[in-house]
């Protein structure tokens, strides 16, 4: 059995670090891709308060597929480009979105999403996937968010 035991009460930075290091320790021993974005998913729905969407779409044949994620049923397919993941997977860039209802194109796969995190995995210079967080709370992610979440995409571009 594995608990982590977060505590959501600790600054940004610690919490973030002590994600990483969870990320690190469960992931290390395992060549598995799917494996490792499950449990990365479970993970970050356990440390991160205020979500309601976590996980990952994988580039697939130059589009975004749905890959392993905690949260509601969401689409499958996104095309480079569109929505806030197919931005960030097209620009190689993280996108932070304060308000998604103000975002061009945002495509809504829960109706109780306010704020968005998403982040590129790149290895060789090329998006494997994207880490995409949803909040149903307006402006829930920040620079430390975006910081935090960059170290644990870093830390899977070789294991996913
Ligand atoms: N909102 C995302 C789609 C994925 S769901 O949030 C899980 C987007 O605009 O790309």
């Amino acid at each position: 059995m594995f608990d982590f035991s977060p505590d959501a009460d600790l600054p940004k930075p610690e919490l973030y670090r002590q994600l990483v290091q969870s990320c690190d320790a469960i992931t290390s021993d395992e060549p598995d891709a799917i494996a490792n974005m499950a449990n990365v998913a479970a993970l970050m729905a356990e440390f991160l308060p205020a979500l309601n969407w976590a996980g990952f779409y994988r580039m697939v044949d130059g589009e975004l597929v749905l890959g392993p994620f905690v949260g509601r049923p969401a689409c499958i397919r996104i095309p480079l480009g569109q929505g806030v993941c197919g931005t960030a997977a097209r620009d190689g860039r993280t996108k932070l979105v304060e308000d998604v209802h103000a975002f061009p194109g945002h495509i809504a796969c829960d109706a109780a999403s306010r704020s968005e995190l998403v982040v590129p995995v790149i290895r060789g210079g090329k998006v494997l996937a994207v880490i995409d967080l949803d909040s149903p709370d307006l402006a829930r992610f920040d620079a430390e968010d975006a910081a935090g979440i960059e170290a644990l995409a870093q830390l899977l571009s070789p294991r996913i």
